[in-house]
């Protein structure tokens, strides 16, 4: 399996405090059967530049390596925040692209709905040639108002990341499986912060959306997920619009 959204970098971020904590971010990782991690410690434009970020994540990526299990494997990439504020820069956010990749995670502001200079902005990364990946999509209130405003971002060049608590979340689940179920879960994470209240639950995801009886779209998701960050070609899921009658969605 592959998670997509972690915080595992220890003293980078609001994620792993410890090098002790990240290790057994991994192990607990490692156990449930996630041979792929994607490293995606914020990033928000203000105290570091993009190079002055990759020289500490680094530094943090060195002090974790003696811990990274055997058999698996991290990538390392930024989750990087997107703010009406934050400068236009896509040729310097480029390096930030997930590892051997053109895959940008990227955490849009949580408003009501996004002014439109945070539409220019993602349009002016596609046209650098990135792709972004709007990160959690399943924890914006303007998504879930208005699932139609997915497709907009996904007709602009953007690939959607849903996260793993989405599936096990009582108010979420719903919407999580519409998505799932229309097509619009391009990658899964489990945004990963420690070993509490923001922990490894890939498993229980698993779990969760097999049980449900998607096991052909858990498949084909960690699949796509795999070539993706092995650059191989893979195809896009047909998307389907999601419905919401009376606060649930079809
Ligand atoms: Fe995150």
């Amino acid at each position: 399996m592959t998670d997509f959204h972690t915080h595992v970098l220890p003293r980078l971020d609001d994620g792993a405090k410890t090098v002790e904590v990240a290790a057994e971010m991994l192990r607990l990782s490692f156990e449930q059967g996630v041979k792929t991690v994607l490293a995606t410690s914020h990033y928000y434009g203000k105290n570091r530049s993009p190079k002055e970020y990759i020289e500490a994540r680094n530094n943090s990526y060195e002090l974790l390596t003696p811990f990274i299990p055997d058999g698996m494997t991290i990538k390392l990439g930024a989750e990087v925040y997107l703010s009406e504020r934050t400068p236009l820069q896509a040729e310097a956010l480029a390096p930030l692209c997930i590892e051997g990749t053109r895959y940008l995670l990227i955490e849009l502001p949580f408003v009501k709905d996004w002014e439109e200079v945070i539409y220019d902005k993602i349009g002016a990364l596609v046209d650098e040639g990135c792709v972004p990946v709007i990160a959690h999509v399943d924890r914006y209130a303007a998504f879930i108002n208005k699932p139609q405003r997915l497709l907009q971002f996904v007709e602009m060049g953007c690939l959607l990341q849903v996260n793993a608590s989405a599936f096990l979340e009582r108010g979420t689940k719903n919407f999580a499986f519409a998505l799932l179920k229309k097509g619009y879960v391009h990658c899964l994470g489990t945004d990963m912060h420690d070993n509490k209240e923001r922990k490894p639950d890939m498993a229980a995801a698993k779990s969760a959306i097999e049980g449900k009886g998607y096991t052909a779209e858990w498949s084909a998701l960690q699949e796509r997920m795999r070539a993706m960050i092995s650059g191989e070609e893979w195809f896009m899921p047909a998307l389907r619009p999601i419905k919401k009658i009376f606060g649930k969605f079809y």
